[in-house]
């Protein structure tokens, strides 16, 4: 449970806002590179509270804007993109991907008022399907070599969708590993219909069977140099365990196991106080990643050019009481990115976090805000927030660990770290190109 004072605090990331500033701090997803291709790869995009516009010329540089005029205020979102940058067709002035201002057509000859002026404007740097830009003072961070960031292309994919609620809620079920036996539970295990996110066994047990039959995990949280880990942890009877480890990372990533071979990094980037994306890298580590096919399965679940759900509010997410009888535990189909958003949606625009009351279950997302409200506070007295690395430190750190098998019960820490050591024996990706 938060005061109000500091649900405030830790939820909202407008300009001039405490989080808003923490967050500033770390490279933020603003688009998929998806959105800008095509003949016109220009899009105005509302990010931290901010209206900006996005844009690659025709060097292939991306550039992230205000999306207001710095000469008289016109929308840049209808820009020509010609000359080596973004010309406002009010007057024609002209903006590189920097913000410099390029030409002011009509303005006399000789004139250096160009020079004087810039449109405010973010970097941006493109990292396996994502466009990140950097909205804070000073020099970016560098990137962690996190898996995600690391992988080449061929062996990620990144997609994003549009959640109507406050970030903090959606990163929290991230950090949630209680409620997959709930909220994601599924009354019978076909492995060709049900889950489609949990097919695979792990050993002998498939992951819907073991989240349905063991729903008492027991949750063990590490802060860590990237924010923390967590693990959850099943007994399956006297000899086996099974394990699951996710993590936070600094300041709103989740990254997840997928199946054996791929793991789900999951950014939950506010729009503004009460609309969120959630962007996703999907990074594969035995085999490449089947883009056409993953596109395929999540564009027909959206509606462009916004990646808002088809299932959503209006349309009860696709309710069906028969099926919560009989089938899924939501009655809300197969998806498991449709039971989070309902769950996340249904909290309200900002989950108001002074009438919770928060369980043991409930310590990894009670640890999580413990490392935010740190971070808001380190960034207030001045200080550097963790994983803000500069060049040198980003090398170091990879992974992060994130795992679906089963253990003994006994020595079940040896096991996660034997998989991992495995798993990356056999990456094919990591193989040839670290
Ligand atoms: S408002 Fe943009 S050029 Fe005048
Ligand atoms: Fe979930």
């Amino acid at each position: 449970m938060l005061t109000a004072e500091q649900n405030e605090r830790i939820t909202r990331t407008g300009p001039g806002t405490p989080a808003g500033a923490f967050m500033r701090r770390y490279w933020q997803p603003a688009a998929l590179t998806e959105e800008l291709e095509g003949n016109r790869p220009v899009k105005p995009v509302r990010l931290l509270g901010e209206d900006l516009v996005i844009f690659k010329d025709e060097a292939g540089r991306y550039g992230l804007v205000h999306r207001h005029c710095c000469h008289r205020g016109a929308d840049l979102a209808y820009g020509r993109l010609e000359d080596g940058g973004l010309r406002c067709p009010f007057h024609g002035w002209l903006f590189g991907v920097d913000g410099a201002c390029l030409e002011q057509p009509a303005e006399p000859p000789g004139s250096d008022f160009k020079t004087r002026v810039r449109q405010p404007s973010y970097p941006c740097v493109e990292k396996n399907g994502i466009v990140f830009a950097y909205m804070g003072p000073g020099e970016p961070p560098a990137f962690p070599d996190f898996d995600c960031f690391s992988a080449p292309d061929a062996y990620t994919f990144a997609f994003k969708g549009w959640w109507e609620c406050n970030w903090l809620q959606a990163m929290e079920v991230g950090v949630d590993p209680a409620h997959a036996s709930f909220l994601h539970r599924f009354f019978e295990d076909d492995e060709e219909e049900y889950g489609q996110q949990f097919r695979g066994k792990t050993r002998s047990v498939s992951v819907t069977q073991v989240l349905r039959e063991y729903d008492c995990p027991e949750i063990q949280v590490e802060n860590t140099d990237y924010g923390i880990r967590i693990a959850a942890l099943r007994r399956l009877d006297d000899a086996r365990m099974h394990i699951r480890i996710t993590n936070a990372m600094y300041p709103h990533a989740a990254i997840i196991p997928m199946s054996e071979d791929m793991t789900l990094t999951q950014w939950h980037v506010p729009i503004d106080d009460t609309n969120c994306y959630w962007y996703s890298i999907f990074t594969a580590y035995g085999t490449k990643v089947d883009k056409a096919t993953m596109h395929e399965q999540r564009i027909k679940t959206v509606t462009l050019p916004d990646y808002r759900p088809i299932k959503n509010r209006s349309n009860d997410y696709g309710y069906d009481p028969d099926e919560q009888r009989s089938r899924t535990y939501t009655g809300m189909g197969m998806d498991i990115n449709v039971h989070d958003q309902w769950a996340v949606e249904s909290q309200g625009p900002i989950h108001d976090r002074t009438r919770e009351n928060l369980g043991v279950s409930d310590k990894a997302i009670a640890a999580y805000r413990r490392m935010l409200l740190n971070g808001i506070k380190a960034v207030e007295k001045g200080e550097e927030p963790p994983l803000t690395l500069r060049n040198g430190d980003a090398a170091g750190l990879t992974g992060p660990v994130g795992i679906d098998t089963i253990g003994p019960a006994e020595g079940w820490q040896d096991t996660w770290r034997a998989h991992e050591r495995e798993r990356r024996d056999r990456s094919a990706w990591a193989r040839a190109d670290w």
